[in-house]
């Protein structure tokens, strides 16, 4: 099982935080906030581990994390030029990944769960999370039948068909990088992640679970306050790295 953390974008909500720097390089408590979403692969025993940036801050982040040693762990670097969506990650990706699993992390996506069970005993499809939220239509939202089996998933429908939310941490096997080749560019240009969750649940592959602890998108000033005060009460006392 390889990793990616995916860290791109211009966090133009976030301005004029993000005007200098890349929104995951904000700090959240005692940490960058992309330090969150690596403890959560670190932690999961994932040790080969793709970062990719957009090319103003690229220099930004090899400072900062550099080859990994320290962490015990190997960092390779890729670019992401343009803004084209969470999927183009696994065509980035691609020789990198080499022919395994993956599991994807956005770097912006601060979880208070452990999810080592979930990834290690992965072994074929896709197994993404729900998580109930008050404001669905921010996010990817899954619908599940009566026995929580998913059955449709959606990106930031208008009219949601659940509370339920798809937050940014996705493990699937190999076939995710042709599959991602298949996508079309949605309405706003990019590929869409909702259309691979999509390609394993009409596979009847699409393994959809809900966690307990807290999970934050910290994309927005609320978001990332939250965020802060999730990590000085609670995470950080769990930190590897
Ligand atoms: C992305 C995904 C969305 C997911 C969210 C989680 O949205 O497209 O499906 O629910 O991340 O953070 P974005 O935040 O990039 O708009």
């Amino acid at each position: 099982m390889k990793g990616i953390i995916l860290s791109g974008g211009s966090g133009t909500r976030l301005r004029p935080l993000t005007k200098i720097t890349s929104k995951q390089l904000l700090p959240i408590y005692n940490r960058p906030m992309i330090f969150y979403p690596l403890n959560t692969l670190i932690k999961a025993g994932i040790k080969d581990i793709l970062i990719i940036v957009g090319p103003e801050r690229a220099g930004d982040y090899l400072n900062l994390l550099g080859s990994g040693k320290e962490f015990g762990v190997k960092f390779t670097y890729e670019i992401q030029d343009q803004p084209r969506g969470l999927a183009e990650a696994f065509i980035i990706g691609e020789s990198f990944l080499d022919g395994e699993d993956v599991t994807l992390i956005l770097g912006d996506n601060i979880f208070e769960d452990d999810f080592t069970e979930a990834i290690t005993s992965f072994e074929k499809g896709g197994r993404i999370f729900a998580k109930e939220v008050p404001d669905p239509e921010r996010f990817g939202v899954v619908e599940f039948d009566d026995a929580m089996k998913a059955i449709s998933v959606e990106e930031k429908p208008k009219q949601p068909k659940s509370h339920f939310a798809l937050p940014g941490l996705y493990i699937y096997d190999n076939r995710v990088v042709q599959f991602a080749k298949e996508v079309l560019p949605s309405e706003r240009g990019e590929l869409e992640i909702v259309d691979l969750h999509q390609r394993y649940l009409e596979l009847g592959e699409l393994d959809v679970r809900t966690f307990t602890g807290e999970w934050i998108d910290a994309g927005t000033f609320e978001s990332l306050f939250a965020a802060n005060r999730l990590a000085q009460e609670k995470l950080h006392k769990n930190l590897v790295i």
